[in-house]
């Protein structure tokens, strides 16, 4: 089990180029499911969750060797429709294997996902969207029993924008006969690269990017190779990191269409903004202006950069408020960070962060992917040594993160934390 040592209080120069989507890898890995063949998925972030998503593919008999930043699949031998407990325990997004196994195989057995740690995170929408296309489902044991003797197009209204569960419906649907028209579909960049890619394989989709989708279902698709878009929440890590520093940090393969909620609040706080289709350049002297932020949907603030945006405001001239309406209980980081001599407090789904706040380290410890890179902004910018551990959360979502961040100029190193046995919580 590893751990953080952060040495802080120094300001972040320099160039970083940004990897591919956790999310983006995780939501098209499932896709390659849907058909028997071979292909190369390229800017695939060489993290946990993706090995995760490897291994659970492996075992139902597909070949994927992940070289780099390169992923070989084969599915051409997949011969299971389960996904098992052991997999889907240590990432619910295993979840997402549900639909291209029923498309591919008019079966699956796929293992509920378990607890989160900030609180329910239902798949009802997953499965009822699944039963509008026809499919019988049974939950037993702890598992979702999915058949579709017939699997048809049909009309679902997503009652929450849900980005699990438009990737697996939507997923189902291009097999399926007849029309399907999904409402109130997610339309995150990842959801939108899953349908373009989809497409590429010979799937008919329309309103791509629009929260109404109408598939046509097609007998046949093809694996074709296709690159994972940009990590657009691990460029807002980096952008925060480098206004929380006082810093100029130049962002290399982002996209910033994906970004324009964060750049807003960036240049809101008084950071100031260099951006063309290369590179997006941040700079920032002095303290931010307090900028409160409530989570949204996309093009909404990702609840994925709420914990970042929290540390950030530790160092705000000035109050401010965080409100979480996707997760209204993701606030675990926020004791960790108050340990380390901030002030924040947290009403419902909302956080009151008043600032500035003269961070001195301490020992503190992540409790979920996000949390994590949240105790790592804090330690940048505190005094003194701070050691962040069980970072196995941070290794989900980030792709080398302390030598991205020591190539800034940060005092950052991994160490072995003796006092931590290792345990995997999903989230
Ligand atoms: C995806 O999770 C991301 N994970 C999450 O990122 C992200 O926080 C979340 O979307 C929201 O943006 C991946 O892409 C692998 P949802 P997902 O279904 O698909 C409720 C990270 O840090 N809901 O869009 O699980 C749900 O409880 C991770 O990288 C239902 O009620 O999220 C939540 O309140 C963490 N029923 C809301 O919808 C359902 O069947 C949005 O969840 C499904 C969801």
């Amino acid at each position: 089990m590893d751990k953080l040592i952060i040495e802080g209080k120094r300001r972040l120069t320099g160039r970083v180029k940004v990897s591919g989507a956790k999310n983006g890898a995780i939501a098209m890995m499932p896709a390659c499911l849907l058909a028997a063949g071979t292909a190369t998925l390229h800017n695939v972030p060489n993290l946990r969750d993706v090995w995760t998503m490897t291994r659970l593919m492996t075992e139902m008999g597909a070949f994927c060797e992940l070289n780099e930043n390169e992923l070989f699949v084969d599915t051409r031998n997949v011969d299971s429709w389960e996904a098992p407990y052991e997999h889907v325990k240590q990432m619910r997004a295993s979840f997402y294997v549900l639909g291209p196994l029923v498309a591919r195989f008019g079966k699956a057995k796929v293992s509920l996902p378990g607890g989160c740690a900030w609180g329910p995170r239902p798949v009802d929408l997953h499965l009822k969207g699944l039963e509008k296309l026809g499919v019988e489902i049974d939950v037993k044991n702890g598992y979702v029993h999915a058949e579709a003797k017939n699997l048809r197009g049909g009309k679902f209204h997503f009652d929450i924008s849900s980005v699990g569960a438009t990737g697996n419906v939507m997923m189902a649907a291009v097999k399926a006969r007849g029309t399907t028209q999904l409402t109130n579909a997610a339309i995150e960049p990842e959801i939108t690269a899953l349908a373009r890619f989809l497409c590429k394989m010979g799937a008919k989709i329309d309103g791509i990017g629009t929260s109404t989708i109408t598939i046509e279902g097609v007998d046949e698709l093809k694996l074709v190779d296709e690159s994972v878009i940009p990590d657009r929440i691990e460029a807002a890590t980096y952008l925060i990191a480098a206004a929380m520093t006082q810093g100029s940090v130049e962002l290399t393969n982002a996209n910033p269409y994906h970004l324009t909620s964060v750049i807003s609040k960036l240049e809101e706080s008084g950071a100031k903004l260099d951006i063309n289709p290369e590179r997006i350049l941040i700079e920032m002297s002095g303290r931010p202006q307090p900028v409160n932020i409530t989570t949204a949907v996309y093009p909404g603030f990702p609840t994925d950069v709420q914990a970042q945006w929290i540390a950030y405001m530790t160092q705000a001239e000035g109050s401010s408020r965080v409100k979480d309406n996707i997760y209204t209980d993701r606030f675990k980081h926020v004791p960790e960070i108050n340990r380390l001599g901030a002030n924040i407090e947290i009403d419902g789904n909302t956080a009151t962060i008043s600032g500035p706040s003269e961070l001195d380290g301490a020992q503190v410890m992540s409790a979920d992917l996000r949390a994590s890179a949240a105790l790592v902004l804090a330690g940048l910018v505190a005094e003194g040594r701070t050691e962040v551990s069980r970072i196995y959360h941070l290794d989900r979502g980030y792709e080398d993160l302390e030598a991205k961040l020591r190539k800034l100029g940060a005092d950052i190193a991994r160490k072995q934390d003796k006092h931590e046995p290792e345990t995997a919580i999903a989230s």
